[in-house]
């Protein structure tokens, strides 16, 4: 597939707005260091880069959404010095990323819990969301201290109306204005969801790939889009050429 099509494939509509929402679990930094026998943190310092490479390649692709696990409310169960280590990250890419972000129209949003974060870490959230606001190229969502499990249970809590939600209605509680999950990709070879946007997932294809996190980029994400562009997607009706 060339690389127009490819961008065609990620700028299809789909759930409104124009451009695909990928999702992306970004598995396998500790492995990728053991193998190499360094320490599980250069695998994260080298999954950071590897953001990097993804945010800036899904945005020339023209991928309209784009949500990424940083770090799951089980996480928490980790070492401290690795969960320390990974917050110092987390920081340090807001801070440094967010006015390149605004500069390019990326517009950063975090999802997950704030109240066990830092304060500092809060704080360059809200600027960094503040700082980016008005882009509209790409909208990079980072889940940091997310469970989906969670999350419903916050909107299902948060719902004040007298009548049962409708399927909409719930789902704008969920997430506001972002459409479902389109292609959800998970790298180091697992095949599990791990508490990840179940409710907008519910009709994402699916992507595994053995690749670690530290080693995803430009070339990966394509292969990925090129894997969705051939899928069909049938929301439980018959493919439309079927005669019944
Ligand atoms: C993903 O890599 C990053 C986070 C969960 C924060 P892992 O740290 O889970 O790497 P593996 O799965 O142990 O290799
Ligand atoms: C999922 O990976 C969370 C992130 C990628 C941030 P884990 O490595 O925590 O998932 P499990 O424990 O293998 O299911
Ligand atoms: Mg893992």
């Amino acid at each position: 597939m060339a690389k127009s099509d490819l961008r065609q494939v990620a700028a299809r509509e789909t759930g409104g707005g124009g451009g695909l929402h990928v999702a992306i679990i970004m598995d396998g930094n500790g492995r990728w260091a053991t193998a190499r026998g360094l320490p599980r943190i250069e695998g994260h310092r080298r999954g950071a880069a590897a953001v990097r490479r993804t945010v800036e390649a899904a945005r020339r692709l023209g991928v309209r959404t784009l949500t990424l696990y940083a770090f799951s409310s089980d996480n928490w169960r980790r070492p401290d010095e690795e969960v320390s280590a990974l917050m110092r990250m987390f920081l340090e890419y807001l801070r440094k990323e967010a006015d390149e972000c605004a500069a390019k129209g990326i517009r950063i949003s975090v999802i997950g819990r704030r109240d066990r974060l830092s304060s500092v870490l809060r704080r360059a959230i809200e600027q960094a969301e503040a700082d980016t606001a008005r882009g509209t190229s790409l909208h990079l969502r980072i889940a940091v201290d997310y469970s989906a499990r969670d999350s419903i249970v916050r909107a299902f809590g948060a719902w004040k109306g007298q009548h049962e939600p409708t399927r909409e209605e719930f789902a704008r509680l969920l997430a506001g204005p972002v459409p479902d999950v389109d292609l959800l990709i998970r790298t180091g070879g697992e095949q599990r969801l791990s508490d990840f946007l179940l409710w907008e997932s519910a009709y994402a294809e699916l992507h595994f790939t053995r690749a670690m996190w530290p080693d995803f980029g430009q070339p990966d994400l394509e292969a990925a889009l090129r894997d969705f562009g051939v899928r069909e997607r049938r929301f439980g009706a018959i493919p439309a050429a079927t005669a019944v």
